[in-house]
């Protein structure tokens, strides 16, 4: 597209998900390639915005995309820990925060300094202890300045699709966001794959949208959606 209706705007973008370490050698983590988070920075730059891009353990295969861009600054962070860090500090500055990461509700409470060994367990398989990681989002809201706006994203398994919409409605409601796009994850569906749908639910809990496609075509709609919220709230 030729549009250039993100100029002037600064946009943070976190992609892909963190990972917990086990020991030097072994971690927690999930599925999430990176992909959808990295369209939603390449369309953002493409019509015009200034990107900073948090990849959490993105491959190079994935940020290449976004790496061409002149626009993009790419932050790559591993942990949740180092997401927040990178993200809290870069969120004060801008207009627009989009959370696609899937950010470790846990991480492990002590990491091993050295790999785990089969012959020192004798048979007695280890229990990992884990503790609750901080809720960036969480932080990014309270801390939010006037005229930002935040939008979360939830990956929910769901047996139809009422019960997403109202899982993303609780959450929508759980994370105070301006905008959550939800979208069903499964064994076979959300993670790998270049497709997408989002269904996008507003402050008024109405899904004003769905949007998807290839990830690009949902990262545009995405971006569609949070234009018009704010045309609606300078209003
Ligand atoms: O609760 P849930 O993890 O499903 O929430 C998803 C949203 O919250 C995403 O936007 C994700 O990036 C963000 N999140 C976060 N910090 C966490 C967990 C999730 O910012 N510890």
């Amino acid at each position: 597209g030729t549009r250039d209706d993100w100029h002037g705007l600064a946009v943070l973008v976190t992609a892909g998900g963190t990972r917990e370490p086990i020991d030097p050698v072994r971690y927690l983590g999930n599925r999430s390639s990176g992909r959808q988070g990295v369209a939603v920075a390449v369309a953002a730059a493409e019509r015009g915005a200034r990107v900073r891009l948090l990849a959490a353990n993105v491959e190079d295969a994935v940020l290449a995309e976004a790496g061409a861009h002149p626009t993009i600054r790419i932050e790559r962070v591993g942990t949740a820990a180092e997401l927040e860090a990178a993200a809290s500090a870069a969120a004060a500055g801008v207009d627009v925060v989009v959370m696609a990461a899937a950010v470790a509700d846990y991480r492990v409470d002590s990491v091993a300094e050295g790999k785990l060994r089969k012959e020192d367990t004798a048979g007695a398989p280890p229990v990992l202890r884990l503790v609750e990681n901080p809720d960036i989002l969480a932080g990014i809201v309270a801390a939010r300045p006037a005229g930002q706006t935040l939008v979360g994203f939830a990956a929910e398994t769901a047996e139809s699709e009422e019960e997403l919409l109202e899982r993303g409605r609780r959450k929508r409601r759980r994370k105070g966001v301006d905008l959550l796009a939800v979208n069903a994850v499964g064994w076979a569906e959300g993670f790998e794959t270049g497709r997408n749908t989002l269904h996008l639910i507003d402050a008024a809990d109405e899904l004003i949208a769905t949007v998807g496609g290839s990830k690009r075509e949902a990262a545009e709609g995405l971006l569609d959606a949070v234009l018009a919220l704010r045309g609606r709230d300078e209003t």
